[in-house]
């Protein structure tokens, strides 16, 4: 190892902010003759890996689709392991997300959740505020037009107790009115599995980004295929409508 490699940068483009549709989970179990719910448990284990292979890049932002408003149309066994999952996360991974300077943030409609996963969800967050390396977000009874839809009530709301005018609505207060309001928008989206959707998932927020399909099933994303990703996103030339 060169001995100032603790200085050296990586030379590629490195997005700050990466989210991913991690998409394949019960495909991955019925390959290997298991439960959809073990499926879930290898995604979990995909998930921690990555938060971390991030992380050591230096990406600033992870947001994940871990469960959209249409999840709940799942059978009951497994949208109740899914919950326990949310719970099970948590208590096994705040302690190093912690330790790792990895914060964790919700977005979403958290009103539908039981108190228990409402519970788990505010001790992740509390525990893990303030870390600065990385934040992670899950996007949890997430989908893009019910956000749209909440944030359009909540400026109609303002008009209505004049609080704005309707004339001053713009792309900023529309932002500023979604649950990512104090986050950027996603440089790079990615989805496994071999589906080439976007699914209701930051549809607001990914005017610019970049996308990436892959085929992997996302409990077998790793390092490598995350490097993929990176590479594929660090040749791409990024215009936003102007030209070069
Ligand atoms: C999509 O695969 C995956 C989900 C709906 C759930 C994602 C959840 C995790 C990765 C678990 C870890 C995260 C948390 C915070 C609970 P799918 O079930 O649609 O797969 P398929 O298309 O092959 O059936």
């Amino acid at each position: 190892m060169p001995i100032f490699a603790g200085y050296m940068t990586d030379m590629r483009n490195i997005p700050q902010h990466i989210a991913i549709i991690m998409d394949g989970n019960g495909r991955w179990a019925k390959l290997r003759g298991k439960e959809r719910g073990e499926g879930h448990f290898a995604g979990m284990e995909a998930l921690q890996r990555t938060v971390y292979n991030a992380a050591n890049l230096g990406v600033k932002w992870l947001t994940v689709y871990a469960f959209s408003t249409e999840n709940w149309g799942r059978p009951q066994a497994e949208v109740d392991g899914l919950m326990e999952l949310v719970c099970k996360g948590v208590e096994m991974h705040t302690p190093e997300l912690k330790k790792q300077g990895v914060s964790v943030k919700i977005i979403g409609d958290k009103s539908r959740f039981s108190q228990k996963v409402n519970e788990a969800l505010a001790r992740i967050e509390g525990h893990t505020a303030g870390g600065e390396r990385m934040t992670l977000v899950l996007a949890l009874n997430y989908s893009s037009r019910s956000e749209i839809v909440a944030a359009t009530k909540e400026l109609a709301r303002r008009v209505k107790e004049g609080e704005i005018k309707a004339e001053d609505i713009d792309e900023k207060m529309i932002s500023a009115s979604l649950y990512t309001a104090d986050m950027p928008d996603p440089d790079l989206i990615i989805r496994t599995s071999g589906e080439y959707r976007l699914s209701n998932f930051l549809m607001w927020q990914a005017s610019y980004a970049e996308f990436y399909f892959s085929d992997v099933l996302w409990p077998d994303f790793d390092n490598e295929e995350l490097e993929k990703a990176i590479e594929s996103f660090s040749a791409r030339d990024r215009r936003y409508g102007l030209v070069k």
